[in-house]
């Protein structure tokens, strides 16, 4: 049964159909933490990024699914980016970052502009650890909103919230992961933003330099 779900998930029709029901909002605000999902993609054909926000050490990000891709490149027709794990179980097929992938990162849960709440995982890249990084990338952004020049993307959750954004600059080093239940408070980066002008949070000390 799974394995025919997961062949009919792979069809692109399917896809749009399931994802429309698997994008309904699941819980609210009320979850401080999130689980890790299970698999990279699960049977709705869905990308699901995920935090903790007691635990800094344990999140599910997208990247690229392959070495030296650029963010932009990453979400253009015939690449995808995928879900690395920071505890990625090997018998489900789930990639694991380096332990030391951030050189600095923080947690966070705030009320947001309109009290919805959000909660983030904000850092610096530890480039020497992300092969699936371009260190000289200026970065992109991830998200779960119709428009961006992937439809795959419309396929991106993050556990326990309605909208997610996250951005990734290897070439300053930033890296953060926002999940809001108010779309207001995951605004996307434009232009030459850094993912700090845009989406504050306790990076650290990013410095550019490949370590
Ligand atoms: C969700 O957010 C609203 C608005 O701030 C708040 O009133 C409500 O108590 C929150 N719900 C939970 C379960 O935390
Ligand atoms: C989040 O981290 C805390 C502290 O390590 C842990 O107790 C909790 O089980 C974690 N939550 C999830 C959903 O894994
Ligand atoms: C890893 O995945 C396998 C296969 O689904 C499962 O049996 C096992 O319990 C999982 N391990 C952990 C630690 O979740």
């Amino acid at each position: 049964m799974i394995n025919y779900l997961y062949i009919l998930a792979s069809l692109s029709l399917f896809h749009t159909a399931l994802g429309a029901v698997a994008a309904a909002p699941g819980p609210q605000n009320g979850t401080d933490t999130t689980a890790v999902h299970l698999v990279n993609r699960n049977v709705f054909g869905e990308r699901v990024v995920s935090l903790n926000v007691t635990n800094k050490e344990q999140f599910a990000i997208q990247l690229p699914e392959s070495d030296d891709t650029d963010i932009d490149t990453s979400k253009t027709f015939g690449h995808s980016p995928r879900v690395w794990y920071s505890h990625g179980n090997t018998t489900n097929g789930q990639e694991t970052l380096a332990q030391d992938f951030f050189s600095t990162s923080a947690t966070s849960k705030e009320g947001g502009k309109n009290g919805a709440g959000f909660v983030q995982l904000a850092g610096c890249i530890n480039l020497g650890k992300a092969p699936q990084l371009n260190p000289s990338d200026k970065g992109g952004f991830y998200h779960d909103t119709p428009g961006d020049q992937a439809e795959d993307l419309q396929r991106s959750r993050c556990e326990g919230y309605t909208h997610f954004v996250e951005c990734v600059q290897p070439r300053n080093r930033q890296f953060i992961l926002r999940c809001c239940n108010d779309k207001e408070d995951c605004p996307t980066p434009s232009g030459s933003q850094k993912c700090s002008d845009v989406l504050s949070g306790s990076y650290g000390t990013c410095s550019e330099a490949r370590t």
